[in-house]
């Protein structure tokens, strides 16, 4: 066996008939449930990014980025259907490619989920400070509210946000489906409301020229943009809890990303056309890092008047063209809607944390239930002073781009592993099938490996390190600490301090105990 340990799954299924949850949601529902969880800060604030690395052609790079999740999210649902337990692509991995690879998207995973909620704290820290000063007259200084890279100290907001949904999550705080409804209507109602006063006002010439910083330019902001999409795993987790799988799992995510991505082009329009979204460029040409010292210095050159500029570059675009009190109601929608997507994200974190925790890999305490919430409380808080720590002293599009190294690296992975399986294991019931797997799996996974590449210099080698210290953490204390390097397989999902089940071997499992790389 190539992969080394690999975690029976038999053994993984067994937890997923345990909880066997009541299917009840059909393509509407996951459809809303997508949108939720999609729709953030990727398009309310990082336009402004796109916007410096693409100019106007940050429209294909939104087409892209899209496309690119649409064939992953395809190859994320066989998975998600086959084995709808929790830990998401780590799980996957582990039953596929073994205990070393999963703990390589599990560390991944931590940029992704946790990276983000302080990507999206820093964007919502953006439409609230914004909202305080143009509907309230109240200016805070930079200092208290900007990154040390955006031209201030710390911003207090993003990291008070942080904490706050770390609390509730604590408590136990999960998002209803009817919160869901409503939080997606306030974010559909902002967008539709942008579109329809900017695509009239629209200047053709605010398009050219088109692709300032060419294709590469354009790769680029698709590789940022890409964080716009992410999110959509919350559709194919949801697999054991839908009616006919085969068909409204697709239709969920397909639906949901292409929604989302008809929006997302229809703002990129009116925001170009609207009031130009040309880059600021360096004195050799070159066009400036978005959340680099250089654009910030640039951008107070001119007072901030540029959408490249702006930290709530939609409710910008509005002022800028007569409506400042609806760019304040976009800046409302905003500071209601994306605390639900930072919840979402610290939520999928704690639950992989503790998935890892609970098979040996990370130290029992993180999986230690608090005993009136029932919550993993431990790990929430650890995850949420790191996320608040992000948002305090990082720009938006630093982190955002972090996490989308993280998210490429797991989905690419999940794509080949859907391959893998068809091979190892043809005749298991897979409620869902990626269609044309043999195209789809492959060209998703170059995809990712494409817009991984686009990432900027920086940010790849952020994640070599990060997946470097991955690495050294697995070998000096989770190979040891594995349950199933020990011989045993857990299958509770739920009580995280019943001790491990020992289960004798698959046929074709590894022995336990023993590396078998
Ligand atoms: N897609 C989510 C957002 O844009 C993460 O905020």
């Amino acid at each position: 066996m190539i992969f080394g340990r690999v975690k029976p799954l038999d053994a993984i299924l067994a937890t997923a008939e345990k909880k066997s949850l009541h299917r009840s949601l059909g393509a509407f529902q996951l459809t809303m449930l997508g949108i939720g969880a999609v729709i953030g800060t990727g398009i309310f604030v990082l336009t402004a990014e796109a916007a410096q690395k693409a100019g106007p052609g940050m429209m294909i790079s939104f087409i892209i980025a899209g496309f690119v999740c649409a064939i992953a999210a395809l190859c994320y649902a066989e998975m998600a259907a086959m084995v709808p337990v929790s830990g998401s692509a780590y799980t996957y991995s582990y039953a596929v490619m073994g205990e070393l690879l999963a703990w390589m998207v599990g560390w991944a995973l931590i940029l992704e989920y946790a990276v983000a909620a302080g990507a999206v704290s820093v964007g919502w820290s953006g439409y609230v400070v914004g909202l305080l000063e143009h509907a309230l007259g109240i200016d805070i200084p930079n200092m208290l509210v900007r990154g040390p890279f955006d031209g201030g100290v710390v911003n207090l907001p993003a990291a008070a946000i942080a904490l706050l949904v770390t609390w509730l999550l604590v408590i136990g705080t999960k998002e209803s489906a009817t919160v869901n409804a409503v939080l997606v209507a306030i974010k559909v109602a902002a967008l539709t409301l942008f579109i329809i006063l900017a695509l009239p006002v629209m200047k053709m010439e605010n398009f050219e020229p088109f692709a300032p910083l060419g294709f590469g330019g354009i790769s680029a902001a698709a590789a940022s943009i890409f964080f716009a999409y992410v999110g959509f795993d919350a559709v194919s987790t949801a697999a054991e809890e839908t009616k006919n799988p085969q068909r409204n799992m697709p239709i969920g995510l397909i639906g949901s990303l292409g929604i989302c991505t008809i929006f997302y082009i229809l703002v990129a329009a009116g925001v170009i056309g609207g009031v130009g979204a040309q880059p600021m460029f360096a004195a050799d040409g070159t066009g400036l890092r978005p959340g680099s010292i250089e654009l910030t210095a640039a951008c107070s050159a001119i007072g901030d008047g540029a959408v490249v500029c702006s930290k709530e570059a939609l409710a910008f675009a509005l002022r800028q063209i007569g409506w400042p009190q609806v760019g304040n109601l976009i800046g409302l929608a905003a500071g209601i809607a994306l605390p639900s997507v930072i919840l979402m994200m610290m939520f999928g974190q704690t639950r992989i944390f503790f998935v890892m925790s609970r098979d040996g890999l990370l130290p029992a305490v993180f999986s230690k239930v608090h005993p009136r919430y029932r919550t993993p409380h431990v790990i929430t808080i650890l995850t949420g002073l790191f996320v608040a720590a992000f948002a305090a002293f990082f720009p938006v599009g630093v982190l955002a781009d972090i996490s989308n190294s993280g998210t490429l690296f797991a989905f690419a992975m999940v794509s080949i592993a859907v391959v893998i399986l068809r091979r190892t294991d043809p005749a298991r019931h897979r409620p869902f099938r990626t269609p044309a797997v043999t195209v789809v799996a492959p060209l998703a996974a170059l995809g990712c490996v494409y817009l991984f590449f686009s990432l900027s210099h920086e940010t790849i080698l952020l994640f070599v390190g990060w997946a470097a210290i991955g690495l050294i953490v697995y070998y000096a204390y989770s190979y040891r600490r594995s349950h199933l390097g020990r011989g045993v397989v857990d299958v509770a999902e739920d009580d995280a301090d019943a001790p491990p089940v020992p289960v004798p071997p698959m046929p074709g499992a590894p022995t336990p105990g023993r590396n078998q790389a």
